[in-house]
């Protein structure tokens, strides 16, 4: 006969020392089908009625002794296993966040944020034009005659020719933004979006993305310029000179700066100018504000008395200056990039070095945020 109290203090002292897997072993070994008290229970169907009487309460006792313990015991270990799980996975509050990617603005645009900031204060408005031009904007309204070799000069990518045999081009240069701005009979049918039509006194700035089939160390296929246009009485080239002397200093925060002006030819400017800096290019890299070389940033002129007739404007009463400034060249002299070509990889690294945070930086030009 089986001793039952010693079989409990057996089992309840090893229910308490059990650890989770221990415990359902034990749970299986006493409780489960065969196991050791479920057998004491079907003993009993074989015991005579006398000794069921005695035996069954004490069987069925110590089953829900051991049963009871068991949960018991259960519940103690999962508390257990909740609080060490809540110390382990406790957030610390005072930890600093881990950092987050940021986005940054691409130097080109930066620059381009400045310039518009420091003509904005001279009074020019902002203007656009299509990237993708007909010939008369691009070419024929600028005065460049038809065949000449200056459209040549432009190492022009042209589109297929659509159905009424027209080539349309990606625009060389911001120069056709200038006819779009002056052109008061509107011709730009088919980007009325940009058909501007002003009357003078006009003082806009276009700028942009333009392209041509270049490419190395100075040269990219697609680039950005920035025009600048003013039509009123009585301009003269004081005037386009005055204006790009005092942007310079103002966008290189210097009145260190030296310009030239050297003749040059453009067929929609009499006389054409183009603007030169001058700098140091001995180390690899450019400084501005030392040095005896020259980088060319910008062309200029007093617009062709031609462009102000395709327009309408009449050349004995209306004059002006116009000029396109190369943007990227200015953001290389400006945060000595090397490599003009690094600007249109798309390098996230290259970005993170060079590029602008949107937020935390005052725009240099005005000292505002
Ligand atoms: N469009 C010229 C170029 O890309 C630059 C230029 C020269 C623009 C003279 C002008 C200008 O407005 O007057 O080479």
């Amino acid at each position: 006969m089986t001793d039952l109290s010693a079989l409990e203090s057996e089992l309840t002292a090893k229910i308490a020392a059990a650890d989770a897997a221990a415990l359902e072993a034990l749970r299986i070994d006493a409780l489960g089908k065969t196991g050791e008290i479920s057998n004491l229970l079907k003993s009993l169907g074989a015991m005579s009625p006398d000794e069921r009487r005695e035996q069954g309460p004490k069987i069925n006792g110590l089953r829900d002794i051991v049963a009871t313990a068991i949960a018991a015991r259960k519940a103690e270990l999962d508390a257990a296993a909740l609080d060490a799980r809540l110390a382990a996975e406790r957030v610390d509050l005072t930890l600093p966040a881990p950092p987050r990617r940021k986005g940054s603005v691409h130097p080109i645009m930066q620059v381009m944020d400045e310039m518009i900031a420091i003509f904005a204060e001279m009074g020019f408005a902002v203007a656009e034009g299509p990237d993708i031009e007909d010939d008369f904007h691009n070419f024929t309204g600028l005065n460049f005659p038809p065949k000449h070799p200056a459209r040549e000069t432009h190492d022009t990518f042209f589109l297929q020719e659509d159905e009424r045999g027209e080539r349309k081009v990606l625009r060389t240069h911001t120069s056709p933004i200038q006819i779009r701005v002056m052109q008061r009979a509107n011709t730009a049918v088919e980007a009325p979006q940009f058909a501007h039509g002003q009357e003078p006194p006009i003082r806009i700035i276009g700028p942009g993305r333009t392209y041509r089939k270049d490419s190395d160390r100075t040269h990219t296929p697609m680039f950005h310029q920035m025009e600048g246009l003013v039509i009123d009485r009585a301009i003269t080239l004081g005037h386009l000179k005055w204006t790009l002397d005092a942007f310079i200093r103002r966008f290189f925060e210097t009145d260190q700066v030296v310009t030239r002006f050297r003749p040059h030819f453009f067929p929609f400017t009499e006389p054409s100018a183009e603007m030169d800096v001058q700098c140091d290019r001995s180390a690899g890299m450019v400084k501005i504000g030392e040095g005896s070389d020259w980088l060319e940033i910008l062309g200029g002129g007093m617009v062709h008395p031609n462009i102000l007739r395709t327009v309408g404007l009449d050349p004995d009463e209306w004059q002006g200056f116009a000029f396109g400034l190369g943007v990227d060249r200015l953001a290389v002299l400006k945060y000595g990039m090397p490599d003009l070509r690094d600007m249109f990889s798309a390098d996230v690294r290259w970005l993170e070095h060079y590029g602008f945070s949107a937020f935390a930086h005052p725009n240099p030009a005005t000292g505002l945020s």
